[in-house]
């Protein structure tokens, strides 16, 4: 089609697109360049200011590595990600939803550990954490044998990842729920961090004048046949960043209930010393499919 002026450009468009084969695709396609041709009428870019997106979008992609991923990072940002989760969890989007998104940070093959296992696995500050976690269906029935990958940073704000300081795999591993659905780990109190601000998205947030701060959390993964896979952030509910968490990811649900014991209270480890914290949580999976995501990094 030869095209006479701006108007003929996205019904020429939607029309080169019609053939696909997949409904799904054509449909997603067809909506995603209307909005964004409505986008480009509605703000008509500059051809500088074109050529400045389109540097972003290669930003993106040259930013992201084994170690690093650069585009769920800005999906994250811009609120993406969450809206996802939000609108394929918890019955069909109900806003109070127990799942939160992914993040970049997720590595499969997190070393298995045994109920009241550690995850520290190398010298690493912060105040003792025992989380005891218990998983049900929505009618309340335990569900055993669950397969839980947990993450986290630590105190310092680094995943192991991002810091040559941390042994591989500090802070990550994967437990089993028992036959209570009870799972049980030892960990240290994560803090807040700030996201990775080195690629194009930090440049987003300091034109924006955002913190790159997310209030402090535990990941967690759970994974059953049977059941829908659940990704999901377990907040500190004191931290200064709860409002304001640069990734929009702390839903109500999600606020952890985090307990301080005072030094010298007595302990589930010997060990501990000073003050130590507990953290009891329910999962709920619901059923489905158990479909694992791709892990953004290796
Ligand atoms: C995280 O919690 O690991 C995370 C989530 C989104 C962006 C960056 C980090
Ligand atoms: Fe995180």
């Amino acid at each position: 089609m030869i095209l006479r002026k701006a108007e003929d450009v996205t019904p020429a468009v939607q029309r080169a697109m019609a053939g696909a084969s997949d409904a799904r695709l054509r449909t997603l396609m067809a909506s995603l360049v209307l909005h964004l041709h409505d986008f480009v009428r509605e703000t008509r870019p500059t051809e500088a200011e074109f050529e400045k997106a389109i540097e972003f979008v290669v930003g993106l992609g040259q930013a992201t590595n084994t170690t690093h991923n650069e585009a769920v990072l800005f999906a994250d940002a811009v609120g993406i990600s969450t809206l996802v989760c939000l609108l394929n969890n918890g019955m069909s989007g109900a806003p109070e939803t127990a799942a939160a998104l992914l993040g970049p940070f997720w590595r499969k093959n997190a070393p298995s550990v045994a109920k009241g296992g550690s995850i520290v696995r190398c010298d690493t500050p912060g105040e003792a954490l025992f989380v005891n976690g218990r998983v049900r269906d929505p009618a309340g029935q335990s569900l055993a044998d669950v397969s839980i990958d947990v993450w986290q940073a630590s105190p310092a704000g680094m995943y192991e990842n991002q810091d040559a300081g941390q042994a591989d795999m500090n802070l990550r591993g994967t437990l089993q729920s028992d036959a209570d659905g009870v799972f049980a780990f030892r960990t240290v109190k994560p803090s807040g961090y700030p996201v990775p601000t080195h690629g194009p998205v930090g440049g987003l947030l300091r034109a924006q004048a955002r913190s790159p701060m997310r209030p402090a959390h535990i990941h967690f993964l759970l994974h059953k046949p049977g059941f829908k896979t659940l990704i999901t952030q377990v907040f500190v509910a004191d931290d200064q960043y709860l409002e304001n968490d640069v990734v929009f990811g702390v839903t109500g649900d999600l606020v952890g209930n985090f307990i301080a014991n005072a030094a010298g209270t007595p302990a589930p480890a010997a060990d501990v010393s000073g003050t130590w914290h507990s953290l009891d949580h329910v999962f709920v999976m619901e059923p489905g499919e158990s479909v694992l995501p791709h892990p953004p990094i290796a």
